[in-house]
């Protein structure tokens, strides 16, 4: 893990958040490279999920919303985690913190960091949401939270939505957006943060038909996860025991990555059933049921969840792609026998191809910089002419950059340049005219 964050930093695609301060604890910040690789991921999924479907509809929703959302949600009372403190040392841990030994609260109790016994408080439990005030007062009037999922946004819009885009049930609504959550064990790079986003879409159903749906998404989500490319054999299901279940779920599967600290989940698909949409409809006083037009019989749909972190599955995408390999032949003797590359789905990654001039003279700028402004009207290039081209191809492998251009001697004379491959490590000869055309063909998918 240790190797795939020192890469992440280097190549610019995540650093520490206010790192020049001494970090802030589990925040981190997108640079150059990490951006595109996140957008290229949520573009994915909103078109897979918005724009392919008829029955999905977009939206994005207020992080800050009515502090009555979260009581009907049933966070205030239910969001929580059991904390014990040390009266010694001061210091914080989960009730379940393995390094504990003995029952916190007896006199048996003995503190992970300061070794006291007996000093540990019996569990009590503690909000995971983040409070703030509303408008210019402090007082527990003005108090509103970070919203720790996106879902309710998309719950209390839900008959908003319905009437204005004519749906009918069963359809979906469909948001990307920040979630925030106050986690008592973050780490783990950007695996568990506290600032994050989700990807998240609720479809509304008739009750009785739930299990049908569960299951077809669980289905639809499984092939969207592999069409990330990443590498079948490091996915699987796990299916919540009943004290894993959330707070809303009666049923809920998550999809497992095997990350270099172990099997983790990076998506759920859960039944909600009607806990939501009826809560809200008591908390707020206002009917949320919907009128079938075929039957003329009026229910609270039900919900199933598919919910998605956009930097987990981000993780997963960096850690599957990270490869170390050994080189041979032409490759070997200019840039070292050993490489380090991130394999990523073409249509995926940052960058998709650099253009090298081979060397700085004889013509060869010009015309690479006539190349690199015709292609970046197309897709985002890198023109890179320092160091080797030895060096410069190991830079773009570390990147993920799926293509290497480069304009040598022969290119100058009949308008063609060697297209290197980062993973087979082949080059083709193209016509300069047709490098849009050639790089449109191997980035679809
Ligand atoms: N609306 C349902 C919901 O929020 P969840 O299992 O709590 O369910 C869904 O979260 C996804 O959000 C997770 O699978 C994970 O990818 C992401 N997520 C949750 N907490 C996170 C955190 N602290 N840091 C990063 N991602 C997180």
């Amino acid at each position: 893990m240790d190797k795939r964050v020192s890469l992440a930093k280097r190549r610019g695609y995540v650093f520490q958040s206010s790192e020049i301060y001494g970090g802030l604890g589990s925040v981190w910040d997108y640079g150059p490279l990490g951006v595109e690789l996140k957008k290229n991921i949520k573009e994915r999924w909103w078109r897979s999920m918005v724009h392919e479907r008829h029955d999905i509809e977009g939206l994005d929703a207020a992080i800050l919303m009515h502090p009555k959302v979260w009581e009907a949600s049933g966070h205030v009372a239910g969001f929580t985690d059991p904390l014990v403190d040390c009266k010694q040392c001061k210091n914080r841990f989960r009730a379940d913190d393995p390094k504990i030994k003995g029952t916190p609260g007896q006199p048996d109790a003995q503190c992970p960091v300061c070794g006291s016994k007996g000093t540990l408080t019996a569990p009590r439990q503690f909000n995971l949401m983040f409070k703030t005030f509303m408008g210019p007062v402090e007082e527990q009037a003005a108090v509103i939270y970070l919203r720790p999922e996106t879902a309710q946004g998309i719950y209390v819009n839900y008959l908003n939505v319905l009437q204005s885009s004519r749906q009918k049930i069963p359809f979906g609504i469909a948001q990307i957006g920040k979630a925030f959550r106050n986690e008592i064990t973050p780490g783990n790079f950007i695996f568990r943060t506290r600032e994050f986003e989700q990807m998240e879409m609720q479809f509304f159903v008739k009750p009785g038909t739930e299990t049908e749906w569960f299951e077809f998404w669980r289905g639809e989500r499984m092939k969207w996860v592999e069409g990330l490319g990443v590498r079948a054999e490091k996915l699987r299901w796990h299916q919540h025991g009943k004290d894993e279940l959330a707070h809303y779920a009666t049923d809920a599967y998550d999809i497992q990555y095997e990350f270099p600290f172990g099997w983790q989940e990076f998506e759920g698909i859960h039944n909600r059933t009607d806990f939501d949409l009826s809560n809200h409809q008591k908390h707020a006083g206002k009917k949320l049921d919907y009128l079938d037009p075929k039957t003329n019989e009026r229910f609270v749909p039900y919900v199933v969840e598919t919910s998605a972190g956009a930097d987990r599955t981000t993780l997963v995408v960096l850690c599957d792609a990270y490869r170390e390999e050994a080189v041979r032949g032409d490759e070997a003797a200019e840039g070292g026998e050993q490489r380090v590359v991130l394999k990523l789905k073409p249509s995926l990654a940052p960058l998709k191809a650099a253009v090298f001039p081979l060397v700085n003279k004889d013509g060869m700028p010009e015309l690479a910089h006539r190349i690199h402004d015709d292609l970046r009207r197309h897709f985002n290039v890198f023109y890179d002419d320092g160091g080797s081209i030895g060096r410069r191809y190991r830079r773009q492998d570390e990147a993920g950059t799926p293509f290497g251009i480069t304009i040598d001697g022969q290119s100058t004379q009949d308008q063609t340049v060697t297209v290197r491959d980062r993973d087979t490590l082949k080059q083709d000869r193209v016509a300069a005219g047709k490098l849009v055309e050639y790089l449109t063909q191997k980035l679809a998918g």
